[in-house]
């Protein structure tokens, strides 16, 4: 089996919330968002280790969210964040043990992601070098110039949103990190696409919402409850 290490940024201010607290440690369902989304991962038989890229003001809360796990010691890692994400990434990456044959980096704030969709990632990044989970637009996505005057419209059909996890094979990813230089890309993969890597798209669920904005946590309060049921 394939030794998978996950990252998890959670370094973010969370300036589309508006919260004091970062996004990270609101709590839903009574727990930190943080320690739902670690939860998905944890126990699967392919993790080796989870590193959490965190702002150093947050790292004793990072500690007791993993001290509330009976995992071995290593399995944790946390690291200092950077002032955007793919920093923060970047930082985790230096982290990623030399015997790990592939890299799932998955944001704090989507705490609903399924293992099946982890699993499937996996298999595929080990196939084809990279995957990403997404959907298909279900809106019609307009490019529009800075009057905001539409200049085209893409064909729906080919449109996904790429959410996470993105799961890499390790040297893949090293390569396209190192490689980015002062590109900045607004997801994993974009990086993995500059340079040549084969990243195939994987249907995910509406449940994998990113909590961004203030509603996002009634809804997922609700997403909560209904696993409850
Ligand atoms: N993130 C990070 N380091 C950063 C910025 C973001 O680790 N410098 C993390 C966030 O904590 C989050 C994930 O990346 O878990 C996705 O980012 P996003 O939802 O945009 O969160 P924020 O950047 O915190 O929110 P905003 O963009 O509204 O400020
Ligand atoms: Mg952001």
């Amino acid at each position: 089996m394939s030794k998978l290490s996950v990252i998890i940024p959670a370094a973010g201010s969370g300036k589309r919330m508006g919260t004091e607290t970062p996004k990270p440690f609101l709590k839903v369902g009574g727990k930190p968002i943080l320690q739902h989304t670690i939860v998905n991962f944890v126990g699967l038989p392919q993790v080796s280790q989870i590193i959490i890229a965190a702002s150093s003001e947050n790292f004793s809360e990072v500690e007791s969210i993993c001290s509330s796990f009976t995992q071995k010691v290593n399995y944790f890692v946390i690291v200092e964040g950077g002032s955007e994400r793919q920093q923060s990434i970047e930082n985790a990456i230096q982290k990623v043990g030399d015997d790990i044959d592939l890299v799932a980096i998955h944001d704090a704030v989507r705490p609903f992601i399924r293992a099946s969709l982890i699993n499937k990632a996996c298999e595929v990044a080990e196939q084809v070098g990279g995957a990403v989970i997404g959907i298909p637009s279900k809106d019609t996505i307009k490019q529009v110039d800075e009057d905001l005057i539409i200049k085209l419209t893409p064909d729906r059909a080919s449109l996904w949103q790429a959410q996470t996890p993105q799961v890499f094979k390790t040297e893949l990813l090293k390569k396209a990190y190192s490689a980015a230089s002062n590109f900045v890309g607004t997801d994993d993969a974009s990086l993995v696409e500059r340079i040549g890597g084969t990243v195939k798209m994987i249907e995910g669920g509406p449940e994998n919402i990113k909590i961004t904005y203030p509603f996002d946590l009634k809804v997922a309060a609700s997403i909560l409850e209904g696993n409850h049921e």
